[in-house]
Order: C-alpha cells, then sequence, then structure tokens
C-alpha cells in the first residue's frame, strides 16, 4: 500500500466520521436540555398537570395517551395538537382521535404560563412528554428521565393518523407486533407499554364486539360491562357511555391491567391479545410476578417512544400556541 492511497483513506474515514457524528448530534434528545434557557420548565408543567389530575383523576391518563398518539404519527413533534382550520386538516378528528384524545386544553395552559416565563423556547412537543411523565408519576406510576430538545412541526398528517399508525382495538397479537416494530419499538416495549391501560377510560364503542363476541371473556365480566354497552348498532348514543380499562383501580398506576388480562379481563380485543396463549404471555406473568421489571421497562420504552422521529437542529420551530404553527 502506497503512502498516499492510505493518507486518503484516512481522509475519507476522518469525512465518514464528521458526517457520522454530525448527522446523530443534530437528532439527540437530551435531560438537561433546558437547563440553561428554561430552568423551571419542570416545576411549571408539574404544577399544571397536579392541579388539573387533582380536579380530575382521569386527565393523567389522557395526557399519557396524547404523548402516545403525537409520537406514532410522524414522530413526537405536536403534531396532534394542532387545530383544524378552513385550510388545513389535522390528526384531531382521524379516527382514533376524534371524540376520544383529550388534554388540549391542559397543554394549552401550560404553555401558556412557560410562555411567560421562558418566551420562545420550550416546545409544545417537549410540554407533551413531559406532561405524560408528571401524569404517570402523580397516578403512582414510575418515573423516567424525560429526554427533550424536540421542535415542533409545521404540518400533521390525518392520513397517517386515521390509515394505521395508530393501532385498532380490533388488533391481532402480530399487528400490534408489527405496528410497534414500524416505529422502533420492541415486542416487549409493545407489552410494557400497554400497562397504561392500568389507567383510565374507554367508550363502549371500542369494546362492543369484545364484550359480544370473543371467546376469550370472563363471561361475568363481559356480562357486567355489557350493562351500560348495549348491543345496538353503531351510532348510538351508547357509544359514548365509558368503562375503565383496569376494572380494578383506574386512577393508580400499577400492574393491575397484567392480573387482569390472566383472568381474562382484558377491556379490549387488543389487551387481551397480549395473553391469549401467544409468545407475549410469559411476559405478562413476569410482569405480575415482578412489579419492579414492569417499572422498569416501562420507562426504558416510554423514552424509546419518545425518540421516535424527533424534530431537532433547524427542522420545525417553536410554536407559540400550540393549536397553529407560527407565522
Ligand atoms: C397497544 C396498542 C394500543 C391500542 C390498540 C390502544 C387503544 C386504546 C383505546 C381504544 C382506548 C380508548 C379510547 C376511547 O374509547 O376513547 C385507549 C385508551 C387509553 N390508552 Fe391506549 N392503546 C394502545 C396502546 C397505548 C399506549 C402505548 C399508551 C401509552 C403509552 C396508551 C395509553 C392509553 C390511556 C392512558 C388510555 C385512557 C385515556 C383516557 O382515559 O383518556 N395506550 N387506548
Ligand atoms: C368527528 O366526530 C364528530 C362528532 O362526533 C363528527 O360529527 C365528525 O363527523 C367526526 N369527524 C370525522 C372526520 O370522522
Ligand atoms: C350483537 O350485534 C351483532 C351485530 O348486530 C350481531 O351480529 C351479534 O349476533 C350480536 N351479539 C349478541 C351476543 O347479541
Amino acid at each position: 500500500m502506497t503512502s498516499s492511497s492510505s493518507s486518503s483513506e484516512v481522509l475519507v474515514n476522518f469525512v465518514m466520521v464528521v458526517v457520522l457524528v454530525m448527522g446523530t448530534s443534530s437528532a439527540q434528545l437530551c435531560t438537561d436540555f433546558y437547563e440553561e434557557t428554561c430552568p423551571n420548565v419542570h416545576k411549571i408543567v408539574r404544577s399544571v398537570v397536579a392541579s388539573a389530575v387533582s380536579k380530575e383523576k382521569r386527565m393523567g391518563a389522557s395526557l399519557l395517551r396524547l404523548h402516545f398518539h403525537d409520537c406514532f404519527v410522524q414522530g413526537c413533534d405536536g403534531s396532534i395538537l394542532l387545530d383544524d382550520t378552513s385550510s388545513f386538516t389535522g390528526e384531531k378528528t382521524a379516527r382514533p382521535n376524534n371524540g376520544s384524545v383529550r388534554g388540549y386544553n391542559v397543554i394549552d395552559d401550560i404553555k401558556f404560563k412557560v410562555e411567560a416565563a421562558c418566551p420562545n423556547i420550550v416546545s409544545c412537543a417537549d410540554i407533551v412528554a413531559i406532561a405524560a411523565h408528571d401524569s404517570t408519576v402523580i397516578l403512582g406510576g414510575p418515573t423516567w428521565g424525560v429526554k427533550l430538545g424536540r421542535r415542533d412541526s409545521r404540518t400533521a398528517s390525518f392520513k397517517l393518523a386515521n390509515g394505521g399508525a395508530l393501532p385498532s382495538p380490533a388488533s391481532s397479537l402480530q399487528t400490534l407486533i408489527s405496528n410497534f416494530n414500524n416505529v422502533g419499538l420492541s415486542t416487549k416495549d409493545l407489552v410494557a407499554l400497554s400497562g397504561s391501560h392500568t389507567i383510565g377510560q374507554a367508550r363502549c364503542t371500542v369494546f362492543k364486539t369484545r364484550i359480544y363476541g370473543d371467546a376469550n371473556i370472563d363471561s361475568s365480566f363481559a356480562m357486567t360491562r355489557q350493562v351500560r354497552c348495549p348491543n345496538t348498532t353503531s351510532p348510538s348514543p351508547a357509544d359514548n357511555n365509558l368503562a375503565p380499562l383496569d376494572l380494578q383501580s383506574p386512577t393508580f398506576f400499577d400492574n393491575n391491567y397484567y392480573k387482569n388480562l390472566i383472568m381474562q379481563k382484558g377491556l379490549l380485543h387488543s389487551d387481551q391479545e397480549l395473553y391469549n396463549g401467544g409468545s407475549t404471555d410469559s411476559l405478562v406473568k413476569q410482569y405480575i410476578r415482578d412489579p419492579q421489571s414492569f417499572n422498569s421497562d416501562f420507562g426504558a420504552a416510554m423514552v424509546k417512544m419518545g425518540d421516535i422521529s424527533p424534530l431537532t437542529g433547524s427542522n420545525g420551530e417553536i410554536r407559540k400556541n400550540c393549536r397553529m404553527v407560527n407565522n
């Protein structure tokens, strides 16, 4: 090998390393992103979330779900928060979100207070991520290091939100696994994150076919749920009647979700798929036996979910109002 070819190889390698480092570092979130620019952001978010949850416990569940529905559609970029206008249709009216996703006003309240403290610094996408964490902790769940530095999108996608990016409650285990794989989340992440259904409520319309049709459901549980969810053809007013996703403790973040599954008392068809004789049964049993492993897997999976395709560097913007793009 001549000395000139080896030095040009060194140069090529050097350029490749620089490109790699720049490419990854600009896409990197970190937990102390606002340490210098908005040191009070955590305190502000926590206090607004705490007061919203003390008024209505369910809001904690709603805020956790808001982060999930943001992240699964073009990444954690605040796209779900954009209101429709006469010339723009966002994600709010997509099937999984319409009349179902809640918490937009709480995000507005947080944003208002954060803008007063540090204008033009903190993204709506990051506010949603912190609010999801704080909600979980306030309801008794695990903590994790929330990575920050996401920027807000100038777009949203009704089509993606409506068309399969968000998992349907009618899904099979295989479909759920591929849904999560599509955004870089593993089967373990699927099982751990589904533990979110230890809090919150679901509408009759999403569990009706399960309580009238599924074979793998406890019959007395099905009868109990049928009382407020008649087998009428949709649309019907009863479609909006609510039932707790965790029949035991729907305002407490614990591992009862998994205990329900082994008793065939999962409310959604998709919940029960995680314990139906398939590959995820063993993890469900593990999370019952060892709640600490659920807590740590849940936190790790939330960090991974929060890392889905963030906008960083000069991509996107810091919205002034979470409901609309900046002019
Ligand atoms: C595995 C696939 C999943 C499916 C099919 C699914 C489906 C659903 C459905 C249908 C509802 C009820 C919505 C309604 O009736 O209005 C719901 C509620 C909820 N989901 Fe999921 N979900 C999944 C995963 C997740 C994940 C990953 C999280 C959080 C990280 C989450 C958090 C929640 C919470 C907290 C609620 C209650 C919300 C409230 O009470 O406002 N879900 N989910
Ligand atoms: C969203 O829900 C509202 C109220 O139920 C309904 O009128 C509207 O048609 C729905 N939008 C879409 C796009 O399905
Ligand atoms: C519920 O309604 C569906 C659709 O109308 C029907 O096919 C099914 O047999 C009903 N199930 C029960 C248990 O009544």
